[in-house]
């Protein structure tokens, strides 16, 4: 009873990855054709494959984990060049995420993957780990120009991957923003960015890149990733789905995400630590508390948060 959908696309499950942890090689994406992840979601790729920043650029946490892995990733030829394989090996949707540097970058690779068997194609807006390189989402105008150069390419579903917004003024721009345009869904939230964790006793910042400075992720994100949801699906017309990631390791995590008016939810931080078991774990645990509360679907559900 988890069938949601993205746009006009149907899902078989409400939960899959969120582009980040395990989706990177082939090796890893056949593995999440294979699971119970409800879509097999790909690291996002640039133009030219990339190694990444340099390491320790990742670190888990009690409660997360903070990053800076600098897009590492094969180059989108070779996602384009797999995505059949892909397509065989799972036959469910695949979503592919793309993180141009430029918006020439974001026109080439939404072009070649709109003549592709992706489903739907994820824009990042988001990446906070390249040195130089400003969130996208955070700059208002660049984002109005990015959305112009590629929502007219194709026919394939566009969604967004935004930051975390913490102010209402910002959410508001923004959504008028993605309002002038046929955004398919959008994607809520990216990592809470250049955050800074320190090891006290050797009195150290805990990973190399950018000084220190990584994006933050798990638990400590989620009310975080609650709010962005909730305030885009207030703003925001029914026909734009609302992705919801941050801190979603249980089914009540979900259900949490599903009360704020999420219609699917992708999960980074606890794939990374549990591994592909997280998928029908997670969707259980929401099974058994929605059969338990006598909810019958997503749809039922689907922001319903009631206030006080
Ligand atoms: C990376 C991190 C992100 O949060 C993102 O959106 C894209 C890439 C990274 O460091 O690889």
């Amino acid at each position: 009873c988890l069938n949601t959908h993205i746009g006009q696309l149907p899902l078989d499950s409400y939960i899959f990855n969120a582009s980040g942890p395990l989706c990177t090689s082939e090796e890893e994406l056949i593995r999440l054709a294979g699971s119970a992840s409800a879509a097999v979601m790909t690291k996002s790729c640039t133009i030219l494959p990339r190694e990444g920043n340099a390491e320790p650029r990742y670190q888990a946490l009690p409660l997360g984990s903070i990053q800076s892995m600098g897009l590492p990733n094969l180059g989108y030829q070779a996602y384009l060049e797999m995505l059949p394989r892909l397509k065989k090996a799972g036959n469910k949707p695949i979503v592919v995420s793309v993180s141009g540097f430029s918006v020439a970058d974001n026109v080439t690779m939404v072009k070649a993957f709109q003549s592709s068997c992706a489903d739907l194609i994820e824009v990042n807006f988001s990446c906070p780990n390249i040195e130089g390189k400003p969130q996208l989402g955070y700059d208002f105008e660049q984002t109005e120009q990015a959305l112009e150069a590629i929502c007219q390419l194709g026919d394939k579903p566009i969604g967004l991957k935004l930051p975390p917004y913490f102010d209402f003024s910002h959410f508001i721009t923004m959504a008028d923003i993605i309002k002038k345009f046929p955004v398919s869904f959008i994607t809520c939230i990216n990592s809470v960015g250049n955050t800074l964790v320190i090891d006290a006793e050797t009195e150290t910042a805990i990973i190399k890149p950018k000084g220190g400075f990584g994006g933050l992720c798990g638990d400590y994100i989620k009310p975080i990733g609650l709010a962005n949801v909730r305030a885009f699906r207030q703003l925001l017309p029914d026909n734009i789905d609302i992705i919801g990631v941050g801190g979603i390791k249980t089914g009540t995590d979900a259900f949490e995400y599903l009360l704020a008016g999420a219609s699917a939810v992708q999960v980074a931080t606890c794939f990374e630590k549990e591994g592909v078991e997280c998928f029908d774990r997670i969707a259980q645990e929401l099974q058994s508390l929605m059969a338990a509360k006598q909810y019958s679907s997503i749809a039922a559900v689907k922001g319903k948060l009631k206030v006080i």
